[in-house]
């Protein structure tokens, strides 16, 4: 049995908790649940006893022999922030592309050409199992020391059944090996691949009458996203395929209107997405039947900043009432990259979110976004005891002293994962 773990003297303790149902929608997502002096008892794994320091210490003060003593004072506590969007687990890198973007070449120039997610999946096919599972274990490590406690991860450099289950399956026994809680979601549709060139109808009926029923047969995903997006999966093609996973139980997600406005956001509320991600070039329209909808808005702005294009209105939608939840997006083309600290900092300079949204985007609606918000997200009596340990004092220091790791220390179901000393 471990010891139980009494946090004392947090000078904020943004616990997130409201009575507020749902993902959180306009003036709630600012409500960040503060306790100053705030405390926590953990035991098991799991929240305890919440509320301040001097509250705690009527209840447990006779057992503090007993327990590891945390003193939190002149720091920030959080939950464990929550990647809703990534695309972590895969093979290789391409920092040529990269540099060949900066001299010019665009996204989906690069893709066309048979580089982007193509070449990520030639070296996804080639990799064995044990390959992809070190090289993803140590994206995961980062993203734990940048205070991410639960990771949503995508399939989708296979595009062939095989390597698709191989992703699905490192998803898998990751999570089981990994502190961090992966949240896997099959996107077979995440372009169509070379062999099928010219022949994308054929691709999708593949996807739709063999992959998606293995895939839910074997329970080995949550979500089925599609890349709607012109020369990529039209928005009937990725209607049907979103339509089809919903037939098997799997919640559709929707890379949307990311390079041009293609109905994206619109089809996000026809087919009842659990969200739909990027958005940069939503229209009004489709921002507002969002908003009618509850499709959540996953905005990814470390990706509209390293394809040097303008964010996605996220001022703008969560003023429309659309809830709203950031991502790093982690992949090897358009966002090579773990820190959701920096994600935070960039919603709120690119997208104009405040520093409470922020945090609320990337914690509370970022776990609704997964389904997640049973266990995490939020720092409540009865959940999992996933806590961040910040070096600043107030929540808006976190945004405001922005692209640093402000991380201190993080615990993952009550057992202390990182420690980055003073
Ligand atoms: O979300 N937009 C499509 N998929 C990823 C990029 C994947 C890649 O370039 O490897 C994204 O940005
Ligand atoms: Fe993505």
């Amino acid at each position: 049995m471990t010891k139980p773990i009494w946090i004392i003297h947090g000078n904020q303790l943004a616990t997130l908790a409201s009575n507020h149902k749902g993902p959180r929608t306009g003036k709630v997502m600012s409500e960040l649940g503060i306790i100053e002096d705030g405390s926590l008892w953990i035991e098991e794994g799991i929240i305890q006893a919440i509320g301040t320091t001097q509250e705690l210490a009527k209840n447990f003060g006779g057992r503090i022999e007993e327990a590891e003593i945390v003193d939190a004072s002149n720091h920030l506590v959080t939950p464990g922030l929550i990647d809703p969007h990534t695309h972590v687990v895969y093979a290789g890198s391409r920092e040529k592309e990269f540099e060949m973007r900066l001299e010019g070449a665009t996204y989906m120039e690069i893709m066309n050409a048979g580089g982007g997610i193509h070449a990520t999946t030639r070296m996804t096919r080639e990799a064995t199992e044990v390959e992809i599972m070190e090289q993803t274990s140590r994206r995961l490590d980062s993203f734990l020391q940048h205070g991410v406690t639960t990771v949503e991860g995508k399939s989708g450099y296979g595009m062939n059944l095989e390597t698709e289950l191989k992703q699905l399956r490192v998803m898998k026994k990751l999570k089981k090996q990994h502190p961090i809680d992966l949240i896997p979601t099959f996107m077979g549709a995440h372009a169509v691949p070379s062999e099928f060139k010219g022949k994308e109808d054929e691709y999708v009926d593949i996807l739709i009458q063999e992959w998606i029923p293995i895939v839910a047969k074997e329970k080995l995903a949550v979500f089925n996203d599609v890349f709607c997006e012109k020369g990529v999966f039209t928005p009937e093609q990725s209607e049907r395929i979103l339509e089809a996973g919903k037939k098997y139980g799997l919640i559709p997600k929707i890379h949307a209107d990311e390079i041009i406005s293609y109905g994206g956001a619109e089809l996000a509320a026809r087919v009842g997405a659990i969200s739909a991600e990027h958005l940069l070039k939503a229209t009004d329209e489709g921002i507002g039947k969002m908003a009618e909808a509850g499709v959540i808005a996953c905005l990814l702005p470390a990706t509209a900043l390293y394809l040097r294009e303008l964010a996605a209105k996220g001022r703008k939608m969560i003023d429309a009432g659309v809830p709203v939840a950031i991502s790093t997006d982690c992949n090897p083309g358009s966002s090579p990259t773990t820190s959701m600290p920096l994600v935070m900092n960039l919603a709120c300079i690119t997208m104009r979110l405040t520093p409470a949204e922020a945090l609320t985007a990337a914690t509370y609606n970022a776990a609704c976004a997964i389904k997640q918000e049973h266990l995490v997200g939020s720092l409540e009596v009865g959940k999992q005891a996933d806590i961040v340990l910040w070096n600043v004092k107030d929540y808006r220091e976190l945004q405001y002293l922005f692209g640093v790791n402000h991380v201190k220390a993080v615990w993952k179901k009550g057992i202390q994962v990182v420690d980055r000393g003073e």
